[in-house]
């Protein structure tokens, strides 16, 4: 944990789960797309075409704390098998079972119960039977090798401090040929020492952020090809710990991006 501000993972982990906490308990009041007008948070910041969003509860568009739509060009098909790695309330998650259908399942994993029970909320009243919630951690998901055709994650791998692991996990939980989308904050430059030493940051998606060149690298390192990126247009507006001149530095550094990739084919 050296350069951190957390004893420990666990320490870092429970940052994290009372800042998402509180993002569910007061509709998205600390999340990457906040802004705080309720049942927009998820349209305004431009993650998703608003058409897609139009049947689901408005709770779990403000619950939400996306940074784009992994789903976006993900070419998912009915009869496909899904996870989501942190998928928090499950917008994705809920998005991705209706298109794989008929005959396609989508896991959602999270260490958030919180989240997780939000999440089966918003499953049942939308009657979706192929899902199935996860409680673990993204670096040692418990679902066989070789399981799922597509991965998905939502501005949810920076903040694990080992993203390596992450991505080794997601390669083997692939199919030969399975996909990997991913939508996440990259960090370019240094982050003030003041932000460094912030736990929020952390949990704001911010510090534990890795530039795109090194996404990449571990992305290849771990066996990836075929490794695409697209910059997503966001209008979200910024944690409120960020002051004011920390906000100018970081402004064009600190960027939503799209990640895909591909487990090569046997
Ligand atoms: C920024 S939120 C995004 C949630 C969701 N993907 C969305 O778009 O609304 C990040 C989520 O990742 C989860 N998370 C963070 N670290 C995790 C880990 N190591 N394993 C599983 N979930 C984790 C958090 O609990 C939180 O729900």
């Amino acid at each position: 944990m050296a350069d951190m501000p957390f004893k420990s993972e666990e320490d870092l982990r429970s940052c994290v789960q009372r800042y998402y906490q509180e993002a569910i308990l007061n509709a998205a009041t600390v999340c990457c797309c906040e802004d705080g007008k309720q049942g927009q948070a998820s349209s305004q910041c431009d993650c998703y075409a608003p058409e897609q969003l139009n049947n689901l509860p408005a709770e779990l568009l403000t619950s939400s704390c996306c940074c784009g739509d992994p789903l976006k060009r993900a070419e998912l098909r009915p009869g496909e098998t899904v996870l989501d790695l942190g998928c928090g309330t499950g917008l994705d998650v809920l998005l991705a079972a209706q298109r794989v259908l008929p005959g396609g399942h989508v896991y959602g994993l999270d260490m958030n119960e919180a989240a997780l029970e939000r999440a089966e909320h918003y499953r049942r009243l939308l009657g979706l039977e192929n899902v199935q919630l996860l409680k673990g951690l993204m670096e040692e998901v418990p679902l066989p090798s070789e399981s799922i055709d597509l991965i998905i994650s939502n501005c949810a791998i920076n903040l694990v401090p080992d993203k390596e692991r992450v991505l080794r996990e997601a390669y083997r939980l692939l199919k030969a040929g399975g996909r990997l989308s991913l939508a996440d904050m990259v960090l370019e430059g240094e982050l003030p020492v003041r932000l460094r030493e912030e736990p929020r940051a952390w949990a704001a998606c911010l510090a534990g952020a890795i530039s795109l060149a090194t996404y990449r690298e571990l992305l290849a390192s771990v066996g990836f090809h075929d490794i695409v990126t697209e910059p997503v247009s966001a209008n979200w507006s910024w944690p409120s710990f960020i002051s004011e001149e920390e906000r100018h530095l970081l402004e064009g550094h600190w960027l939503a991006i799209l990640i895909r990739a591909r487990k090569p084919s046997a």
